[in-house]
């Protein structure tokens, strides 16, 4: 067994860290991910729901280096050549060293990989494919393991990065990447909501790299392209100055992101007035609603409240409480958020603004874009440093406060 070390233990200093050169990736969102490029030998396990565009992702990876590197392979057990030949086709992908290999037998498939000896393989996807050792259909939990841990084995000996698709089901009784997700050195979730064309691609455990990375994604006509100012393009809609819309400063690992979170409200037809959310979490939003009843005396028991996040983004951070409650109240009072202001803070119960962290990172990336006022909780602000900022900081204790100084201006 290759994995099997023969030799003698070995002082710190001794061991050798050649091999461990990084392989390019040119797409710096991917790049940024993977913390900081392909490590030889790593497995990297890319989870996703169906659709949402794995198999485009691999193919654009495997296409670039089979272009810049060497020959590489790319295994697919759902789809046939031809299928994977006109993906290429409509991403106008022209990679002479691009081997595709419709397989699902995991020994054909390690015999090709030895005689072969690519610079990257891609197995699309490991739930496709069995192994004649074990009696189990492929995709069972035990055929799951099984193939991953063979193809880990013969690639780390061949320092070869190897790439496995997983499919995530709603039910989780199908053997998902969670039965793989400790035999891997990395694993990405691919994100996003079918119909919009963002995608997140998510680091959730990285062995070569910080697990807080996410790099954003376009998914077009020419395949997925990367989004290297997603701020930007997340406001590219936005009509300034409409009622019920408020500008959040998210952080998404260790970058900020500026999202638009938008509020309906209107008088309810029902005994129970609604409230949905889409993009923030139901019971975040029903909490807000409660403080904004209770604390700010806004009259919602007669509305129904819809909040949406644009672009079809997640926001799961409290940061953008004061963003959301704003954008309720906003559209109750049918007074717009004046165009030039970003909203921080997360809202404790009481009405109280809490400080949240990475204030400063925020704040730059609203000064980068173009806003002018940040409203943020007085106690994170009481420590921030007046520095060259263009961005007017106005701090409020309270939600009450922080509505005042928007809304009533
Ligand atoms: N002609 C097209 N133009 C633009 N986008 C397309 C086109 N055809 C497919 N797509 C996009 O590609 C997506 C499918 O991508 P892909 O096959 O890579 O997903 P996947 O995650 O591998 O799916 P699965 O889990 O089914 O294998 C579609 O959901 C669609 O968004
Ligand atoms: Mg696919």
């Amino acid at each position: 067994m290759p994995l099997v070390e023969t030799t003698p233990p070995r002082a710190l200093p001794e061991i050798e860290t050649e091999g461990f050169q990084r392989l390019p990736v040119s797409m710096g969102e991917l790049r940024r991910v993977l913390g900081g490029g392909i490590v030889p030998g790593m497995g990297v396990l890319v989870g996703g729901e169906p659709g949402i565009g794995k198999s485009t992702l691999l193919l654009q990876l495997a296409a670039e280096l089979a272009n810049r590197v060497g020959p590489t392979l790319y295994v697919t057990g759902e789809e046939s050549a031809q299928q994977v030949k006109l993906r290429a086709q409509r991403l106008g992908i022209t990679a002479p060293q691009l081997y595709i290999l419709a397989e699902i037998h995991l020994e054909t498939i390690l015999q090709h990989i030895e005689t072969m000896d690519p610079t990257l393989v891609v197995v699309d996807s490991i739930q496709a494919i069995y192994s004649d050792a074990l009696p189990a259909a492929a995709g069972n939990v035990s055929q799951v393991r099984e193939c991953a841990a063979r193809l880990l084995r013969l690639t780390k000996a061949h320092h070869i990065p190897l790439f496995l698709v997983g499919h995530v089901t709603k039910e989780g009784t199908i053997a998902g990447p969670r039965v793989l997700e400790h035999m891997v050195d990395t694993v990405l979730y691919f994100e996003g909501e079918r119909f919009h064309s963002y995608r997140v691609l998510r680091a959730v455990k990285n062995r070569f790299g910080s697990t807080n990375e996410v790099g954003i994604f376009e998914m077009g006509e020419k395949g997925l392209q990367e989004v290297p100012n997603p701020s930007a393009a997340f406001l590219a809609e936005r009509l300034p100055n409409a009622a019920g819309s408020a500008i959040a400063v998210t952080m998404e690992g260790t970058r900020p992101l500026l999202i638009e979170v938008q509020a309906l409200t209107s008088t309810t037809s029902f005994s129970q007035p609604r409230r949905t959310a889409n993009g923030v979490e139901f019971n975040r939003l029903l909490l807000l609603t409660a403080v904004l009843t209770k604390r700010v005396g806004l009259r919602l028991s007669d509305q129904d409240v819809f909040v949406n996040v644009v672009g079809g983004l997640r926001v799961d951070e409290p940061a953008a409480d004061l963003a959301v409650a704003t954008a309720i109240a906003s559209s109750v009072r049918n007074v717009p958020v004046p165009a030039d202001v970003v909203l921080i803070g997360e809202v404790g119960l009481s009405g109280e603004l809490r400080s949240v962290a990475h204030l400063p990172r925020r704040l730059q990336e609203a000064a980068n874009l173009g806003f002018s006022r940040a409203v943020v909780p007085r106690t994170g602000a009481s420590k921030l440093k007046e520095d060259g900022s263009t961005l007017r900081l106005v701090k409020a204790r309270t939600l009450s406060e922080a509505l005042e100084a928007v809304l009533d201006s």
